[in-house]
């Protein structure tokens, strides 16, 4: 009899308004000696009412509004079916090329990892994404790929990224030497904004099929717009349930007062754990593979968004550090329990995996471990989270836990709300914008002065 079995048929399926659970028992004291104290937070409780305010004042407008990027669950849906229209085009190919950097791919990426395993309206194209401008990873992996057989998605807000721009172009040249030039264009899409920059233009001039990013919608901020809506609907993802599931997470977070607004909190514990406790450390830890990326987009969201210098010169933001459990178990736990005290900890479980996955024993596998019978892999990792915070909990470190009732499309939707909105809200508590990034643009001159002595 297999050990394998699938626990994602539909009768077994957690409704899709399942609530992911913030607990954050593990960061107020008593419960660690290093936490916060409810009545620090309730000290706050109107500048935490006004920063809420803000953001819901700042987030009216649809589209137009400055923070436009909180409210696309409730913009997106119009644009649904041209997007739709795109991806059932995209669909006839087998591969798909998704061109961006930064927070123009890792949100797809992240969720499109995170269901793999299930949560699919139909089968879809692979996806393969470029980023880096590793001359080895596109020459790979377009020597995989047949050009008849493969289309591409160039994603770029600005539409004048070096390292996107570079990459369509080597794309670009690919398809059309194996292909008509005219056929070449049909297999290309751009993700950009609808009116400015090099992508645009040509789009324009090529007549490339392309869909908006909304202008005041950033990068990182993007992944419920076309950026990520488009490569996930086209791999067969059901898009609207991930906007349906930050809808649901944005409602859940409409009260201005802290206790009633998770993402109010979190943001709040994070902001508060830096300036009072000097903690400056935050270590993402998901004890699930497919949430790996998710790690890796929120580390992005919330180092851009959060990593700058406040009015008086001070520096605010904390280093978001990714692990993944178990395996950091056995690389970065003795650093965490008993080197510097800087570190506030962000555990994801899963309550329901796809899958159930038995420990065969033999006998002498039962002597060697008596404590393994009839227990599965999924016990083992349940234990091994449990075990690891308690750890850390013991040593007196903060930690929260967010209880992933299922991978699915909502649950995905809601942990994006929930940190979007929590990463602005500790932008506004910093006192600095969240949306804009602008120490990073010294380099990017820099890159094109020294392309002249390489
Ligand atoms: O979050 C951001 O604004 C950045 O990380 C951008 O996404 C990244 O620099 C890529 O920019 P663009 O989408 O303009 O190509």
């Amino acid at each position: 009899m297999s050990q394998v079995q699938d626990t994602s048929s539909s009768s077994q399926r957690a409704p899709s308004d399942a609530l992911l659970r913030v607990d954050t028992t593990n960061i107020y004291v008593p419960a660690v000696d290093e936490g916060i104290a409810r009545s620090d937070l309730e000290a706050h409780a109107t500048e935490l009412k006004q920063v809420h305010e803000t953001v819901a004042t700042r987030q009216r407008g649809g589209l137009d509004a400055e923070y436009a990027c909180l409210g696309l669950h409730e913009t997106m849906p119009a644009s649904l079916v041209a997007i739709e229209a795109e991806a059932q085009r995209l669909r006839r190919f087998d591969d798909i090329i998704v061109i961006g950097i930064g927070g123009s791919n890792l949100g797809a990426m992240a969720v499109a990892q995170a269901l793999a395993c299930g949560d699919r309206k139909k089968a879809g194209p692979r996806l393969h994404y470029l980023d880096n401008v590793d001359p080895d990873l596109i020459h790979d992996l377009l020597a995989r790929l047949q050009p008849k057989t493969t289309a591409v998605i160039t994603i770029s807000k600005s539409g004048g990224t070096l390292e996107t721009a570079t990459q369509y172009m080597v794309v670009r040249h690919w398809l059309n030497a194996a292909l008509e030039s005219s056929s070449a264009r049909e297999h290309q899409w751009v993700v950009t904004d609808p009116k400015v920059g090099w992508l645009r233009a040509l789009a324009k001039t090529e007549g490339l099929r392309a869909l908006p990013v909304p202008p005041r919608v950033g990068g990182r901020y993007s992944v419920l717009s076309a950026v990520g809506l488009l490569p996930l609907a086209a791999s067969g993802i059901d898009v609207s349930e991930l906007l349906a599931g930050a809808s649901t997470n944005a409602a859940r977070c409409a009260a201005g007062d802290w206790r009633g607004n998770p993402a109010l909190e979190l943001a709040a514990l994070a902001y508060l754990l830096d300036t009072r406790k000097d903690k400056r450390l935050s270590i993402f830890m998901p004890y699930v593979n497919a949430l790996r990326l998710f790690g890796d987009w929120y580390r992005q969201l919330w180092a851009e968004s959060l990593g700058k210098r406040r009015a008086d010169g001070s520096p605010a933001g904390t280093l978001p550090v990714t692990a993944l459990g178990a395996v950091d178990q056995h690389s970065q736990l003795q650093m965490y329990l008993e080197s510097r005290r800087d570190k506030v900890f962000t555990f994801i479980a899963l309550d329901r995996w796809s899958h159930n996955v038995a420990v065969p024993l033999v006998p002498a596998d039962r002597d060697a471990f008596p404590y393994l019978a009839n227990k599965s892999l999924n016990n083992l990792i349940a234990a091994e989270f449990l075990a690891t915070r308690q750890v850390i909990t013991d040593y007196g470190h903060p930690n929260l836990t967010l209880h992933l009732p299922t991978l699915s499309a909502h649950t995905m939707g809601q942990l994006i709300d929930l940190y979007q909105r929590a990463t602005v809200y500790a932008g506004l508590l910093y006192g600095i914008n969240p949306l804009d990034q602008p120490a990073v643009e010294s380099g990017k001159r820099l890159t094109v002065q020294h392309l002249q002595n390489v």
